[in-house]
């Protein structure tokens, strides 16, 4: 069944009837192109089937995993960047409590990352608090040789090494890696670490489910069958319909393509609920570094809300219109809290007793997405009934498969990422790396 449906009531005034079809056949073709794996990047369309074709062995040794180290592992220790991190980030906070790290008698270790900065203080601050708990680490790298991870691990290795000795470390390393080569391959194979496979036609981006994201979402306590689950009835979904009412990646692909060519260069994703803060992270990757090249593509960005209304919310009601919206609307939450009387009323607001505060985030939302069109702003909502594992492998799969479409409705390859190396090859003549000092 379909949890992810797209409301286009807050645009529709934004654009006419010929401009819907005209896109939809842009995005029938980019579908596909996608699909018979003749275009741009097809030898990384490994995702496409990944929920589908995972492996019952290797989930059976990921709990596996989690039983062993779970025990005996307060922290778990993500050492990744980018794509090696993002998906695990953005399910993980999308489902624990925004106070986890301060909860006491936890069955599952809190993940804490490493390898996503070069901050010094940051890896003090991080090492003073492995001196004091138990911890365990994945760490995940495709290329196995990405600066930022390699020097964690080291860092994070050696630590480990010193605490508990080397035979004991190794057991509580789990590595990500090629199957066949880069550095991190080759240690691990040094020192007999416990190893997971990326594919090779699976891209860091769209690699949340393989066990870079897996591992340390079922490392946290959560459902990876039902995160599969998600994705896959959302793949049959994608896959098996083209019309716009009935495929919510062929709309989401359609109405951005529109507004990007109306001169709309920028989408804001937004949400209401502060958990989904990492998934919108995971999403500005999956965009930015699929479409942000050739001089072209969507400048994604995102907003919390009604946390930003009081910062971002004044330029998104009046600054310049070069922007539309992307709300992703919760119906329910997890929970209820209830907001007490008070006879006295001196706040004032004694008017909204019998209503839950997930209704007044909701007119929060209504009123929010009705000012800003008024403003004109194209509105478009992706309503979720909820977010549990379910909903977010569906959202996952959505993500992605309009990606890959609206790719190649802008004709470039959504799946290289050629631009990520300029910063480095300066980074590494600058630190005098062997092989760049001349260049
Ligand atoms: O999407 C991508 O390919 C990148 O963001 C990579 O995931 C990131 O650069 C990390 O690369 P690696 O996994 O090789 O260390």
């Amino acid at each position: 069944m379909n949890n992810v449906i797209i409301n286009t009531d807050n645009l529709r005034s934004f654009l006419c009837e010929e401009e819907l079809t005209a896109m939809h056949k842009e995005v029938l073709a980019a579908k596909h192109t996608l699909m018979s794996g003749d275009g741009a990047g097809q030898d990384f369309l490994g995702w496409l089937d990944l929920p589908k074709d995972v492996q019952a062995s290797e989930i059976s040794s990921i709990k596996k995993d989690v039983e062993r180290l779970a025990g005996k592992a307060e922290l778990f220790v993500v050492i990744g960047i980018g794509g090696s991190y993002l998906g695990a980030r953005a399910v993980i906070e999308a489902l624990q409590s925004e106070f986890a790290y301060m909860e006491s008698g936890r069955r599952f270790p809190i993940v804490v990352y490493a390898g996503h900065t070069l901050s010094e203080d940051y890896y003090h601050q991080l090492l003073q608090i492995l001196d004091k708990r138990d911890y365990a680490v994945a760490v995940i790298s495709k290329s196995g040789t990405t600066t930022e991870p390699a020097v964690a691990f080291r860092i994070i290795k050696g630590h480990l090494e010193k605490k508990y000795g080397k035979e004991e470390a190794a057991d509580r390393i789990i590595a990500i890696t090629d199957a066949r080569r880069g550095a991190l391959h080759d240690i691990s194979k040094q020192e007999g670490y416990k190893t997971y496979v990326i594919p090779d036609n699976v891209g860091g981006r769209f690699s949340v489910l393989t066990p870079v994201g897996l591992l340390p979402i079922a490392m946290s306590g959560y459902d990876i069958d039902r995160l599969l689950q998600g994705a896959n009835d959302m793949r049959s979904i994608c896959m098996n319909n083209d019309g716009l009412e009935d495929n919510p990646a062929l709309m989401y692909a359609t109405i951005r393509n529109i507004f990007y060519k109306k001169g709309r260069k920028v989408e804001i994703l937004e949400n209401f609920v502060p958990q989904l803060k990492y998934f919108s992270e995971w999403w500005k990757q999956l965009y930015g570094e699929s479409e942000g090249k050739d001089g072209k593509g969507i400048l994604p960005h995102s907003l919390s809300f009604t946390t930003d209304l009081h910062s971002m919310g004044q330029y998104v009601q009046d600054g310049e219109r070069i922007m539309f919206e992307t709300v992703i609307s919760v119906a329910s939450p997890s929970h209820q809290v209830a907001i007490p009387d008070d006879e006295q009323n001196l706040d004032g607001i004694n008017y909204l007793l019998g209503k839950s505060l997930t209704e007044i985030n909701r007119n929060a939302e209504l009123g929010t997405v009705m000012a800003h069109r008024d403003g004109g702003v194209p509105v478009l909502r992706i309503e979720i009934p909820k977010v549990d594992e379910y909903v977010l492998g569906q959202m996952i799969y959505f993500f992605e498969f309009a990606c890959g479409v609206s790719g190649y409705v802008l004709k470039v390859n959504p799946f290289d990422q050629p631009g990520v190396e300029a910063y480095k090859k300066n980074m590494f003549r600058l630190l005098g790396k062997p092989g760049y000092t001349d260049k």
